[in-house]
């Protein structure tokens, strides 16, 4: 491999060209291969010179800069594609994202502008090559669900309920934030894929990256950039986020969302999911990798029902009941039922509890400063870490089911309908 970076400059404008390759030929660790003025012709020649990184126009006649960068990422997928556009919306950035670029730059840039991008880019594909070479990993066998291999990972807590508002996100968030005070290296993924809250109740907004910014990887099936889209939040957790628009988490496939989890692991002691209130594949994905599900309900009727319910499916599902936790939240806020209603009605035992708490939880909420922190003293808060604490003490890999009795079940999902 050359040491200098090799480019292919596409725009359908001549000068545009001719300029970029001259302000390129300056810098000696570049080298511009080629040029195109056409989606076609950049194709064609980017299969037959390999370049390291593309500059794109956005806007060409016929064949835009997207439609190319899309058969690119299938057809040249080592070609990094940086996107020029004289727009700078929040959604032209967004489709080129998702076609598979992985910087984008507002024309007039300065010559500085151009070649950090270039440079980082290319910075970050060697990185990714070299990750992969290390690992010796097929796409196929990092998606592989090996707990024989996994040694001393850490491990993932998905929290569900059947019934939406029963306090998942709030739970979620916080036991990451806990467990993270607690000296754990912790990751926080946001899994309820359209509407998610975990960027909210963390202070952390829809212009930070997202699961969304890996969706060019999807077809190619391993997660290779998920580090570079984990946002650190202050408590020390690595938070990956909900796409921003909910149409984007259809991008998303169960398989990737597997994958992810699994990689996540390999860094982290501990790997809270949160998810929405339904049970479709993709959740049915994050409760499949989990070691241990925290079934989540509130002293109402229907939510028992309900759990009662998921409980029998996960039964059916091959889910061992040794991975399952059953917390119990707003604990204290019964009208007229008791615990020993729910554990009658369900014929399980509660094994956690958690205070109902509206003035700290809520105050938390509207700052986007878990209560975990605000109000560590707070019995909430308390409740919180005893959750984490035992999470994390109890769960051993020697009880996990077998992989092949997992994905056995997972065929048959849908199956007690
Ligand atoms: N222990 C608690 N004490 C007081 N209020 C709580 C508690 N837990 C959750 N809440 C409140 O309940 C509401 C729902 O919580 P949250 O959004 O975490 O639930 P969810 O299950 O994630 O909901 P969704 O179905 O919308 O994803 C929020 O207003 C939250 O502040
Ligand atoms: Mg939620």
């Amino acid at each position: 491999m050359s040491d200098r970076i090799r480019i292919l400059i596409v725009d359908d404008i001549p000068e545009t060209r001719e300029h970029l390759t001259k302000l390129l030929g300056f810098e000696a660790d570049m080298e511009v291969v080629g040029t195109a003025e056409s989606g076609p012709e950049a194709i064609e020649l980017a299969r037959k010179l390999s370049p390291d990184v593309v500059l794109m126009d956005i806007n060409m006649p016929g064949m835009d800069g997207i439609a190319t960068s899309e058969e690119l990422s299938t057809t040249v997928p080592s070609a990094a594609v940086i996107m020029m556009s004289v727009q700078g919306e929040a959604d032209y950035l967004r489709r080129s994202m998702l076609a598979g670029a992985r910087e984008f730059l507002v024309k007039p840039f300065s010559a500085d502008e151009l070649t950090t991008s270039i440079r980082k880019v290319h910075e970050r594909a060697l990185e990714k090559q070299s990750r992969a070479a290390e690992r010796g990993e097929t796409p196929a066998r990092a998606a592989a669900h090996s707990p024989a291999q996994r040694g001393p990972e850490g491990v993932i807590v998905t929290i569900f309920s059947p019934k939406g508002g029963v306090g998942r996100s709030t739970i979620a968030v916080n036991l990451a934030v806990a467990a993270a005070r607690e000296g754990r290296r912790v990751a926080l993924v946001d899994g309820s894929l359209q509407f998610g809250d975990v960027g909210v109740l963390l202070n952390l907004d829809s212009r930070h990256r997202s699961i969304a910014d890996l969706v060019p990887e999807i077809a190619a099936g391993e997660p290779e950039s998920l580090e570079t889209v984990l946002v650190r939040h202050d408590s020390g957790v690595d938070v990956l986020l909900a796409p921003p628009t909910p149409e984007t988490a259809e991008l998303i496939t169960p398989a990737y969302m597997r994958a992810v989890l699994q990689r996540l692991r390999i860094d982290h002691d501990l790997v809270v999911v949160d998810t929405p209130p339904v049970l479709t594949d993709m959740t049915l994905a994050m409760l499949d990798v989990a070691d241990r599900i925290v079934a989540l309900l509130t002293l109402e009727i229907t939510n028992i029902r309900n759990l009662r319910v998921f409980l029998e499916v996960a039964h059916d599902l091959g889910y061992d009941d040794s991975r399952l936790t059953l917390v119990l939240n707003r604990a204290d806020s019964s009208l007229g039922i008791r615990v020993s209603d729910v554990e009658r009605s369900i014929g399980r035992k509660v094994d956690h509890s958690i205070v109902s708490d509206g003035r700290s939880v809520v105050y938390a909420l509207n700052r986007g400063v878990p209560f975990v922190i605000s109000n560590p003293e707070a019995q909430v808060s308390q409740d919180l870490f005893r959750l984490a604490r035992d999470l994390s003490s109890t769960l051993s890999h020697a009880d996990e089911a077998e992989p092949a009795q997992r994905s056995a079940a997972r065929r048959s999902i849908f199956a007690w309908r």
